[in-house]
């Protein structure tokens, strides 16, 4: 009978360690993704605020759903998304409440003080309820300011965003699909980075598509956005 080789036993050992630790290093590489989309996911829709969340949908379909349509989807021309995922990961919650509660003069967006702060809360609940993109909006309003061209930034604005956004930003009243962003409505709640993140990812499935990346309407470089942030600025004030 043949003596068994130790050596074979040391080598299988070998091989199973080995696998182990192949194994592990596979583990150790999916976990921070895993546990970082947990952490997300738990900050975007907190349990506690369930209550808060009915009674925003129940204002919502009083007050909004003729405009911004059921679950906010928006309405091409007529009223925005309410429940885009860009568009809530950018907005914060003072972008949100105090256009709620100024609306935009000059749109039809009307103002809605009357509903007092509790109701307009509850709102704002009802809306985050959507979100499944982490809220951006403290990083993003803390961006620099545009240092941009604004008559570059003019000639870019006449080319490609008036066609949607009308000339000088006056929105649907010009005939197109993209809300008055020329206006001080806009203008005067929504941040450099706010506007500066919109322009660069656009809103996933409206006709704001975005102009860096591979899905670009055309691509713009961080330069020109920032000229035509620096237009914009000038725009309301003329
Ligand atoms: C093909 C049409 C189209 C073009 C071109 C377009 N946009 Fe838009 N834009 C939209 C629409 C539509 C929305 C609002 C999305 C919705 O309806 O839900 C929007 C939203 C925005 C917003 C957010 C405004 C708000 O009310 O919160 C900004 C900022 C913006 N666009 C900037 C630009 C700029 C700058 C350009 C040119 C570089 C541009 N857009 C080109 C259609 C367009
Ligand atoms: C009569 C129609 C109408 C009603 C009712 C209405 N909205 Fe609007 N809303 C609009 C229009 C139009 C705009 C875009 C204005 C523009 O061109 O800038 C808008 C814009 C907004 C915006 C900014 C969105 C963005 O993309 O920046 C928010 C937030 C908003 N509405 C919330 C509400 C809420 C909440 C209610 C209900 C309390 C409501 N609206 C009721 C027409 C309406």
């Amino acid at each position: 009978m043949l003596k068994r080789n130790p050596f074979i036993y040391l080598f299988g050992l070998i091989l199973l360690l080995a696998g182990c630790v192949k194994q592990d290093k596979a583990n150790s590489v999916a976990d921070p993704v895993k546990s970082k989309s947990k952490v997300i996911i738990k900050a975007v829709n907190p349990k506690a605020d369930q209550k808060l969340v009915s009674a925003g949908k129940v204002i919502y379909e009083q007050n909004c759903i003729f405009c911004h349509q059921a679950d906010a989807i928006g309405k091409p021309g007529f009223a925005p998304s309410l429940t885009n995922q860009e568009f809530l990961s950018v907005a914060s919650d003072y972008f949100l409440k105090s256009t709620i509660r100024d609306g935009r003069v000059g749109t039809g967006m009307p103002p809605f003080a009357h509903l007092g702060k509790a109701d307009i809360e509850g709102l704002v609940a009802y809306l985050r309820s959507h979100a499944k993109l982490p809220n951006i909006s403290a990083r993003v309003d803390a961006e620099p300011h545009t240092q941009g061209d604004g008559r570059l930034g003019q000639v870019w604005f006449e080319e490609i965003c008036a066609s949607c956004h009308g000339p000088q930003g006056d929105g649907y009243s010009a005939g197109g699909t993209g809300t008055a962003i020329g206006k001080i409505g806009f203008l005067g709640k929504a941040s450099d980075g706010f506007i500066r993140e919109t322009i660069k990812n656009g809103r996933s499935n409206t006709r704001m598509r975005g102009f860096s990346g591979p899905a670009a309407m055309a691509a713009l470089s961080a330069r020109d956005i920032d000229d035509i942030i620096a237009y914009l600025r000038t725009v309301p004030s003329k």
